[in-house]
């Protein structure tokens, strides 16, 4: 619109030129008018086809895309709920704030379980000649274990029934972090299962954990059935489709983390009333599998990892991760898990997308992972006996 004014404009200075004068003149308002009618083309077509990459960019301005952007109306946000707006500045400002170090930052190790603790012994090895710089907290939801390891005597929580998929998982989560943040000292936290065990020595956790900013939060993007297609619109406003993603549940998170989902009542009621085994009439959602990866999707992308530290092997294409037998535990099945410098995700949908990255400890490639699981309770022997070796690797 702006180049048809442009050129009539052009034309209607061009008539009013007297007649012996027009050939000198011709050629310089010629010019002007090509030159004002394909900047004011650039223009449209720049506001139409707002640039995507970089290339594009730079023709349009030395200042990369950041420039154009700049002339361009900015693009209707979304108005914030009133409890949107709450939530978003008690989050922010807990995660601005400095943390008050502690003399002797520990970590807690949240151990979620029905009842017993299979590799407690194992775990007493770990622990061994390191008190002072761990904490332990048992949530046994059906039945009171009996405890082989004095790290373990006396630290059950009070507890409460968790039924598998329902957000009753969720809460049990946060009922162990709630009793860890109790003690200032807990700089970091893991959450464990009865059938995980330690991959590696304690020292080496505890400086892969504590020496860097960053929580291991499982957290991708499935667009498939056992994704987003778990998704419901009545969480909406607050949480969108393109937000959702998916990971598995065993987390180690630093404390602002713990912090914040302590501090979150608008994600999680939107997560426990939507998104729960049965919805709809047929679709399952899982809380456990869905809140905290969207939650740090949509609040602190940059401070999750996107990969769990806890190892499991869906390679058998199952319901269920393989489990370990007796048999299974070998040296070399330990060296090969520890040794493991590449993260998986499969996409549910037909094309069964296999998303591989590297696992980036501060920026530096780095072995995944510092715990697995599923051991069947018949493999302690087995790992007793080779835990001094494989954790040296
Ligand atoms: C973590 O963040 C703090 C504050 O921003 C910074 O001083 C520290 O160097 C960071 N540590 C690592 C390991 O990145
Ligand atoms: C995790 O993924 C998000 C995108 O969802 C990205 O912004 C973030 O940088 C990733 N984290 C790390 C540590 O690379
Ligand atoms: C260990 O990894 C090697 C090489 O990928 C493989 O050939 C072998 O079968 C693996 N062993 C076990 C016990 O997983
Ligand atoms: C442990 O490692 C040592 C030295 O590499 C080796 O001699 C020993 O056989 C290993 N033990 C087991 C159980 O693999």
């Amino acid at each position: 619109m702006k180049s048809a004014q442009a050129l009539r404009l052009g034309m209607k200075d061009m008539q009013i030129l007297p007649v012996p004068r027009q050939r000198a003149h011709l050629k310089k308002p010629t010019w002007i008018i090509v030159l004002v009618s394909l900047v004011s083309m650039f223009l449209v077509c720049a506001y139409v086809y707002p640039p995507h990459n970089s290339a594009a960019c730079y023709v349009f301005s030395s200042h990369g895309c950041k420039g154009i952007s700049n002339w361009l109306p900015p693009a209707p946000a979304r108005e914030l709920t009133d409890d949107e707006m709450a939530s978003r500045v008690v989050i922010r400002d807990i995660l601005s704030t400095p943390l008050i170090v502690s003399q002797k930052p520990k970590i807690a190790f949240l151990f979620l379980t029905p009842s017993a603790l299979p590799f407690e012994r194992l775990w007493d090895k770990f622990f061994q000649g390191h008190e002072g710089r761990f904490s332990v907290y048992v949530h046994a939801s059906k039945d009171k274990p009996v405890h082989f390891s004095r790290y373990f005597i006396n630290r059950e929580i009070r507890s409460d029934k968790v039924v598998w998929g329902k957000i009753s998982m969720v809460d049990a989560e946060r009922r162990l972090l709630a009793n860890a943040l109790q003690d200032a000292d807990n700089h970091h936290f893991v959450l464990l299962s009865e059938s995980c065990i330690p991959l590696r020595d304690f020292d080496y956790v505890y400086n892969y954990l504590m020496y860097t900013n960053i929580s291991f939060v499982d957290c991708f993007e499935d667009p498939g059935p056992h994704g987003s297609g778990r998704y419901s619109e009545h969480m909406l406003p607050e949480v969108e489709k393109k937000d959702f993603r998916k990971g598995a549940q065993w987390f180690t998170m630093k404390r602002q983390h713990a912090l914040i989902i302590m501090a979150d009542g608008l994600y999680y009621s939107k997560f426990r009333d939507y998104c729960r085994p049965g919805m709809e009439g047929k679709k399952n959602c899982y809380s456990d599998e869905h809140y905290l990866p969207t939650f740090f999707h949509m609040l602190d992308p940059s401070g999750i990892a996107n990969w769990s530290v806890t190892h499991v092997d869906w390679s058998e294409g199952k319901w269920h991760p393989k489990s370990y037998t007796a048999q299974d535990v070998t040296y070399e099945l330990m060296k090969n898990i520890t040794l493991i410098t590449e993260s998986m995700h499969v996409t549910s949908d037909e094309r069964k997308e296999v998303q591989i990255r590297q696992c980036l400890w501060n920026g530096n490639e780095r072995p995944c992972y510092l715990f697995a699981r599923k051991f069947l309770p018949e493999t302690l022997d087995n790992l007793l006996y080779l835990f001094p070796n494989y954790t040296m690797i």
